[in-house]
């Protein structure tokens, strides 16, 4: 017959490589190359009407099994409840959270339509591993149609407190279907400690020691698998014809000045007013910054039409205008803002000729810019990175200038420090990060989550 494989389950996929934004579909595609799995996702396609079937593409060694959503599901279930509940809810946002019992209704049948999917596809020996927030019912939808086989889950962002996921209405349907999986993987420590909390407190689960739980009846394993990325291609990215191209340009503009810069999807984890406000106060407390010292943020636009994503648009357009406006000059504009996509080799070239790197969301699960911005640096000159304590990567990445993003009087003094940080110390500082980014890098992540305890991976060959 035909032997096991990976099938993974995502709500974006890396069909369309112009939509590879967001560290999970770039991490996704760089592990199912490497195990010609399948990938089953949202085709991103919306149609009037709700279909069951999916539409099977292909595209260098991975297959897809692609789902068209429906109005009423993209509505409920992405853009409301994945996007306008469990999303600020995760990222401590109770805050921004718009309940809704019909959304949640939508997340449910969705999860379903896409435990079919996977169903028609797999066969009892594949492994089917199931990313992110949009689908915590999926193995328990599996179940139901009597699954047997080993499912795993990964989430890319944050996992909240308990006192916090317990604001949700559907708290205890989702904690039980997070019982159904056999290993759920976690990007830190505090991830792992607060879905261990949930389990014990709120499930009534045992701690068997180690990383498993006992809770209804089944033994799961928790596990800290920080995610990485593949640096040896992202350096080569950074090389290629499309980033020279990029950073010609780019310099044609910037002349000799200094570059400080930023790339995140437009979103209120981010950051992006407190960063912006921490670089008005450079400009502000350094003036010798003034006419030699640029900030540039990429941000391209993300579920834009969700009230919340409108309102940090207008807040970045009004700050940005603002402070170019205070500080700007005949010849010099502070703060360069685009609102838009780049291709990764050309966002790969714009990092390799940046003095300084902000990444200061107030909520991350691991945040790959801060690695890619590290694995594109030159070893001679290396650019500093300057991290948010929040970012699950600061857990790995301790000789990046840690900062408290809210605290903006200090950002704008860690900027002031990396922008003349002398070549010794950045070298050093940039030899341990890199060292971090390499070893700890997107293979170590996959072969972790497979490891031990889930022997049927062994022969699914994740051994690279
Ligand atoms: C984050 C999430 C991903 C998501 C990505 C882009 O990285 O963890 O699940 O795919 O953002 O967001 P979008 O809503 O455009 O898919």
């Amino acid at each position: 017959g035909k032997s096991p494989r990976l099938i993974a389950v995502s709500n974006r996929t890396a069909i369309d490589s112009n939509a590879r934004a967001g560290g999970l579909a770039v991490a996704l595609w760089d592990s199912l190359k490497a195990t010609n799995g399948l990938w089953v996702g949202w085709s991103g396609k919306i149609k009037d009407f709700p279909s069951s079937k999916t539409t099977i593409a292909s595209d260098d060694g991975v297959d897809f099994a692609l789902y068209d959503m429906s109005k009423a599901q993209y509505e409920g279930f992405y853009l409301n409840y994945a996007n306008s509940v469990l999303w600020p809810l995760f990222h401590s946002r109770l805050d921004l959270v718009n309940f809704d019992q019909s959304d949640f209704r939508h997340y449910q049948d969705t999860n379903k339509q896409f435990s079919k999917a996977v169903a028609d596809h797999a066969t009892p020996d594949d492994y089917v591993w199931v990313h992110d927030y949009h689908f915590i019912l999926l193995a328990d939808e599996l179940r139901k149609l009597s699954w047997q086989g080993k499912i795993g889950f990964f989430l890319h962002i944050p996992f909240p407190p308990p006192e916090t996921f317990r604001a949700l209405p559907e708290a205890i349907i989702l904690a039980k279907a997070l019982t159904m999986y056999d290993i759920i993987g976690l990007q830190t420590t505090m991830g792992v400690t607060n879905l261990k909390r949930l389990l014990i407190e709120v499930c009534g689960g045992v701690d068997e020691g180690g990383e498993d739980i006992l809770v209804h009846g089944r033994t799961i394993t928790i596990r800290h698998c920080p995610i990485g990325i593949d640096a040896v291609a992202f350096k080569a990215s950074a090389e290629s014809p499309q980033a020279k191209m990029a950073t010609k340009k780019l310099r044609k503009f910037l002349g000799d000045r200094k570059l400080i810069i930023g790339v995140d999807r437009m979103d209120y984890s981010k950051g992006l007013p407190q960063r912006f406000k921490s670089v008005a106060k450079l400009f502000d407390s350094f003036p010798h910054t003034h006419g030699v010292t640029s900030f540039m943020q990429i941000a391209p636009p993300s579920r834009a039409v969700v009230d919340e994503y409108q309102q940090l648009r207008k807040t970045l357009d009004g700050l940005c205008g603002r402070i170019n406006g205070d500080y700007g000059d005949l010849d010099w504009i502070p703060i360069r803002y685009l609102a838009r996509a780049y291709k990764r080799e050309e966002i790969a070239g714009l990092y390799s000729i940046s003095d300084v790197c902000l990444v200061t969301p107030l909520q991350d699960g691991m945040n790959l810019v801060a690695k890619e911005f590290i694995a594109a640096q030159d070893p001679d000159d290396p650019g500093v990175l300057i991290l948010s304590q929040f970012a699950g990567a600061a857990e790995q990445m301790t000789e990046a200038l840690i900062v408290n993003p809210y605290d903006t009087d200090k950002v704008a003094e860690m900027i002031a420090r990396a922008l003349d940080m002398p070549l010794a110390e950045r070298k050093k500082r940039w030899k341990s990060l890199n060292h971090n980014v390499v070893v700890e890098d997107i293979n170590w992540w996959r072969e972790r989550f497979f490891a031990k305890a889930l022997a049927p991976a062994k022969t699914i060959g994740f051994t690279t």
